[in-house]
Parts: C-alpha cells; sequence; structure tokens
C-alpha cells in the first residue's frame, strides 16, 4: 500500500515562523506521529508532501524510507496529493493521512483499510459534539455519503451535520489519479480540495464506504495554539492513564507530563508535577516527589528521588536517595545507596557504593570510591579556565566540610581531609590532610558602631 501524508500547508492560524506540521505535541513535532504510526502499517512507499518550510521539514522527518513530494503553491488538498501520485504504485491503495492530525491509531486505520479494501473509496468519518470548523459528511435518504462539504461552504442545514470528515481516506489508485485531474476550485478558498473527489468516485460508480475511530480524539487535528494545546492535555491525559493502568502510583493524572518514553516497573509512585523527557527507565519500589524533572535516566529499584530534584542524562542504582533540590548532569552515575542532597550538582561523575554528599557540593569530573562521606560545602575544581581535570577519590574517604580538591588530583583510600583544606596534591592511604593554618583570637579589638545620622 502507498501512504501520503499532506504536510505542505503554512498553518495560518497558528500565528508562527514554524511550519504547523513541525510544532511539538509532548516534544516530538506533529509530523512524526503520524509517521510513526505509519510505519507500523508497513507501506511499500511512503510520501510527504512539503511546501511551507519544505527545507525544515525535510531535516526534521527525513529518513530513508521517507520520500518527500513538494507543492510549491499551496492550493490544497487536492492539489497537494496530486504532487504525491507520481511517486505512487498505481497497483495498490493508497492510505491519505494529514500532518496535522497526529494521534490517530494503527488500529484505527487498519479498519479503514478493511473497510476500502482494493476496490472501495473509503473515509474516516466521525461524530462529534461540535464539528465547527470540519468538513462535514453529507448523505442521502438511504444513509449513502453524496458529497463532503466544508465549513466555508455549507449551507446553514449542512452546518448542524455532526458527522466530520477526518481527512483520512484509503483509495484505489490508478482512479484517484483521474479524480484528482479533474478537481475544480470553485469554493469558497478558491482550492482543489480533496474532499471533493469523493463525489467524483461515485460518479465513477465506485463503492463509498465510511469507517469510524474508537475514539473521538484520534482524529483531532491542529489548526491554533488553541487546539494544539487541547491535544497536548488529551495525550497526556492518555499517557497518565496508561501508566495507573500499569499499576503506577500517580497522585494526580492531571499534573504530569511525558515527553518522550517513560518506563516504569512495579509500585513506583510519583508525586505532582513531574515532568518526564526522552528515554526514562524507573526500577521497582521508586518514589519520586514533586516538581522533579527527569530526562534521559536509569533509576535503580527502591530509590527515593525528593521533591524539585532534576536529573539529566545520568544513572542512579538502587536505593539511592537524591534531593531535595539535587541535580544530576549528564555523566553522573550513582552507585547502589548513595545520597545526593540539597543543593548538590554531580556531573560526569561516578559516587560509589553508600557514598554520601547531603549539602551545597560540586561534584565534576570525578571517581569517587564506596563509602565517602563528602562533607558540605566541598567543590571539586575540575576547570582550570581551559582544559577540564579529575579527580581520584578513592574508598572510605572522609572529607570535611568546605573543601577543595584542585584537579587533576589523587586521593588514596582511608584519607581524612580536615574541614577547610585546599587539596592540590596527591595524598597516600590513610594519611590525614590539612593545611596549616592558625586561629587567632585578641581581646583588643573594638566593634564599629554605626554613625547617627544628623
Ligand atoms: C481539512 C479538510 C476537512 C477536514 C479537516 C480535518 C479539505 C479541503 N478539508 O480541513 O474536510 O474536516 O481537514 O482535520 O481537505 N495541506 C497541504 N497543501 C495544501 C493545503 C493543505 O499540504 O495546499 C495540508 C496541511 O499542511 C495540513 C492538511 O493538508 O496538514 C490539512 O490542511 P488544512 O488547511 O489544515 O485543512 P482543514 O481546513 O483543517
Ligand atoms: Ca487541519
Amino acid at each position: 500500500m502507498n501512504i501520503v501524508i499532506l504536510a505542505a500547508g503554512m498553518g495560518k492560524r497558528m500565528r508562527s515562523a514554524q511550519p504547523k506540521v513541525l510544532h511539538p505535541l509532548a516534544g516530538q513535532p506533529l509530523l512524526s506521529y503520524v509517521i510513526d504510526t505509519v510505519r507500523t502499517l508497513s507501506p511499500t512507499r511512503l510520501v510527504v508532501v512539503v511546501g511551507h518550510g519544505a527545507d525544515k521539514v525535510r531535516k526534521t522527518v527525513g529518513a530513508p524510507d521517507v520520500q518527500f513530494a513538494v507543492q510549491d503553491k499551496q492550493l490544497g488538498t487536492g492539489h497537494a496529493v496530486q504532487q504525491a501520485v507520481p511517486l505512487l504504485d498505481l497497483s495498490v491503495p493508497t492510505l491519505v493521512l494529514y500532518g496535522d492530525v497526529p494521534l490517530t491509531r494503527a488500529s484505527t486505520l487498519k479498519r479503514l483499510l478493511d473497510a476500502a479494501g482494493a476496490e472501495r473509496y473509503g473515509m474516516l468519518t466521525v461524530t462529534v459534539d461540535d464539528p465547527t470548523g470540519y468538513g462535514r459528511i453529507v448523505r442521502n435518504a438511504a444513509g449513502s455519503v453524496t458529497k463532503i462539504v466544508e465549513q466555508k461552504d455549507a449551507t446553514p442545514d449542512e452546518l448542524k451535520i455532526a458527522e466530520i470528515n477526518t481527512g483520512i481516506i484509503a483509495t484505489p489508485t490508478r482512479q484517484l489519479e483521474a479524480w484528482l485531474a479533474s478537481l475544480k476550485n470553485d469554493n469558497a478558498q478558491g482550492q482543489f480540495y480533496l474532499t471533493d473527489v469523493v463525489e467524483r468516485a461515485i460518479e465513477s460508480g465506485v463503492e463509498v464506504v465510511t469507517a469510524q475511530p474508537d475514539a473521538e480524539w484520534e482524529t483531532l487535528g491542529v489548526n491554533s495554539k488553541v487546539q494544539l494545546a487541547a491535544l497536548e492535555h488529551v495525550h497526556q491525559r492518555n499517557v497518565a492513564y496508561a501508566l495507573l493502568e500499569a499499576g503506577v502510583t500517580l497522585a494526580d493524572p492531571a499534573r504530569i507530563d511525558v515527553r518522550g518514553t517513560l518506563s516504569c516497573g512495579a509500585d513506583v509512585s510519583i508525586d505532582v508535577n513531574c515532568v518526564f523527557e526522552g528515554k526514562v527507565t524507573i526500577g521497582d519500589n521508586v518514589s519520586i516527589g514533586a516538581n522533579c524533572v527527569i530526562r534521559d535516566a536509569e533509576i535503580g529499584a527502591g530509590t527515593r528521588i525528593d521533591a524539585y530534584t532534576h536529573i539529566e542524562g545520568a544513572t542512579a542504582g538502587a536505593n539511592v536517595v537524591l534531593g531535595p533540590y539535587a541535580r544530576l548532569r549528564p555523566g553522573a552515575q550513582l552507585g547502589d545507596e548513595a545520597h545526593v542532597g540539597n543543593f548538590v550538582e554531580v556531573k560526569n561523575a561516578v559516587l560509589g557504593h553508600g557514598s554520601k554528599a547531603n549539602h551545597l557540593t560540586y561534584i565534576g569530573d570525578s571517581d569517587i570510591g564506596a563509602r565517602v562521606n563528602v562533607g558540605a560545602g566541598t567543590i571539586t575544581c575540575n576547570y582550570d579556565g581551559a582544559n577540564k581535570h579529575r579527580t581520584m577519590i578513592g574508598d572510605d574517604v572522609f572529607i570535611g566540610s568546605d573543601t577543595q580538591l584542585v584537579a587533576p588530583v589523587r586521593v588514596g583510600n582511608g584519607v581524612t581531609i580536615a574541614a577547610g583544606t585546599t587539596v592540590w596534591k596527591d595524598v597516600g592511604d590513610n594519611e590525614l590532610v590539612l593545611n596549616e593554618k592558625t586561629q587567632v583570637s585578641r581581646n583588643d579589638y573594638v566593634r564599629p558602631v554605626k554613625k547617627k545620622k544628623a
């Protein structure tokens, strides 16, 4: 089967310089949803019709299995399909979809394809509460489709029809080519409408059939930011309910955003306002506090992530305690039972089994062993202004508060670093390291007092 996706329109009503089909839904361009869904149908030809912002659209969704047809002037949906016809196999049916209708399920498309078979003209229609803006399906007394009329061309009676055109059709291809060539643009918008093809099909004696989706939201299109926001809401609700069905506890399914893939083990609980991006994998018995942002991460079983924690490109082992207000940046790897507390930033660093950095610390470009205690205010000075260097710390090290480790530097096993030490030379196993400083007390000091204003 051939597939054609229309994506040449500018989307005037979006009021944006960005081509409409590239606006993101849950972090992914609208058009990518349509392409991902139709791929599951294994089409033999997959053609995307581009026009407005063509280069950007090509760059964003280009792939070996996708061909592009260019529609230089956006003269209507019928004209758009016509541009794709030379790339189609005329001997097999064609499924046409719109790039601004992202959430149609493959099962619905299969139902339409089955209804149309090789010889019928199939249209996906749906009956909605508010048909405003959509093309209406006009049927005769016998219930057969006679035509589709666009909102702007409809009579007051036709506007009352609640069965609408989703835009998705399945059609024999050789006949489609001829029908498209005979389209006229004598309508309110002066465009060549794909929706007029159904009348040609009827005239040619081809049977017209309709199929319906399981859910209305599958057919919602995006023409404005209002509709995009509404669809985002629908999509997030679907994702949240799928998580609930899979046994995840959500404090409020209306307050979670997943922009990518989130996979959760058993007995995971997620508090309100968490955002998940990219690929996030969460083990059994993990609990996540409110307002966390987690992107491309792997979290081990039994780990607790407290509120306001940010994680990106990082992994945490089992039974780790993170946050509140912790930040794991790319390359952070926390061993089992590690603790990373408030205002601690970890970047490109390994924190070994059971090691703890509980307060106000920066650990960057470091390898820290097991059972290390990193005192409050410890900083790895990894950057010399030109290059980054590594800090290597062994097992069972005690780092006193307010320590600076000037990289490159190596600290052995069992070392104790006194509070307030600047470590700039390597330290051997089991040593105590400190900077000699003197504490001075004086009793001849007079505190200044604030002068009275004249
Ligand atoms: C279209 C249908 C309408 C249907 C609705 C469903 C027509 C004439 N109308 O209306 O019956 O109810 O979709 O969402 O088909 N496009 C091009 N080239 C063009 C014009 C459009 O590629 O010259 C593409 C757009 O990028 C978009 C799709 O076709 O992805 C639909 O175009 P749009 O202008 O949004 O049509 P609607 O007014 O929504
Ligand atoms: Ca549309």
